[in-house]
């Protein structure tokens, strides 16, 4: 694909070094570069410590980075504070894998979704009582949604609602961070497939990061590898296949594969015993 417009975010040289106390310096990211085109998902895939959440958090400015720059529209933004900060922060929403980390249990799902729309002032107050149904409607949830606590909801309604959130402040960017990895595999594809849905109509960037390549190549265009703090190699999600040259990815796909096998392994398992079953009831009389 031919990448003709500006980049929306570049990552230039970005380290960041963790030191704790008593503990060796651990180098979280070391000299990653990266860019998001506009209109764009762009995959990270890693394994566990690779450092992706570290780069979601410097993105974000959860983290400061210990060196390199964070461009945002060719704006430097990499130690921005104050009000410009906040300002920055509705333009890239961020999902994490634990939605229940930031619902507050006392709030019902429609006060917060409402909530970012009024401290942003997207829209008058009167307003967003409408918008917040319309948001409701585009995740796949309820009006009736609204009404519910945080408790109330199923992993895979909690995410939907996370993510109405996110959109509702219209941001350039939406960074997932392993968004759907604690939820059972059907309600993780209904997810995905919603992603892929919201995309197609917004055209909003995104980058959508997983330790899993399969999921992260389905919702992908490019996908950047990282292993051990470093993005060992950048692929076109439709040329993994062809393309995938590091060692590194190689062994990730082939994990791939053992996965989709062991799936299979399990499901022809669960038909075993279901037909065991069902002759056992039919024999018991
Ligand atoms: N707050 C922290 N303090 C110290 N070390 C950290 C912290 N967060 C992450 N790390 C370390 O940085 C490395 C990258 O972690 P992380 O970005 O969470 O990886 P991933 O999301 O790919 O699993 C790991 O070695 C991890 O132990
Ligand atoms: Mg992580």
């Amino acid at each position: 694909m031919a990448y003709e417009r500006l980049p929306i975010l570049e990552l230039k040289n970005l380290c960041k070094t963790y030191e704790l106390k008593g503990h060796r310096a651990v180098d979280a990211l070391r000299a990653v570069h990266l860019e998001l085109y506009p209109g764009e998902c762009l995959g990270i895939v890693g394994e566990s410590g690779s450092g992706k959440s570290t780069l979601a958090r410097c993105v974000t400015h959860l983290e400061r980075v210990t060196s390199g720059q964070i461009q945002y529209r060719q704006q430097d933004i990499t130690r921005l504070n104050g009000n410009a900060l906040r300002q920055q922060r509705k333009q890239i929403q961020m999902v994490f894998q634990e939605p229940s980390a930031i619902f507050n249990p006392r709030v019902k799902i429609g006060a917060f979704i409402r909530e970012p729309l009024i401290n942003y002032k997207i829209m008058k107050s009167q307003q967003t009582e409408q918008e917040v149904l319309r948001l409701l409607e585009r995740v796949g949830l309820s009006a009736a949604t609204a009404d519910k606590y945080p408790h109330e909801l199923s992993g895979g309604e909690q995410q939907r609602a996370v993510i109405a959130r996110a959109i509702g402040v219209e941001p350039d960017i939406i960074l997932f961070d392993e968004a759907t990895s604690a939820l059972d595999v059907s309600i993780q594809q209904q997810i995905l497939d919603l992603l892929v849905e919201l995309r197609k109509e917004t055209g909003i960037s995104s980058i959508f990061i997983s330790h899993d390549l399969a999921v992260v190549q389905q919702v992908s265009d490019r996908i950047a590898v990282m292993y051990q703090g470093e993005v060992v190699e950048v692929v076109e999600s439709s040329q993994l296949a062809n393309s995938a040259n590091h060692p590194y990815t190689r062994s990730l796909m082939t994990s791939v594969l053992s996965v989709r096998e062991m799936k299979y392994k399990m499901q022809k398992k669960n038909e075993e015993q279901e037909q065991v079953q069902f002759l056992q009831k039919i024999l018991s009389g």
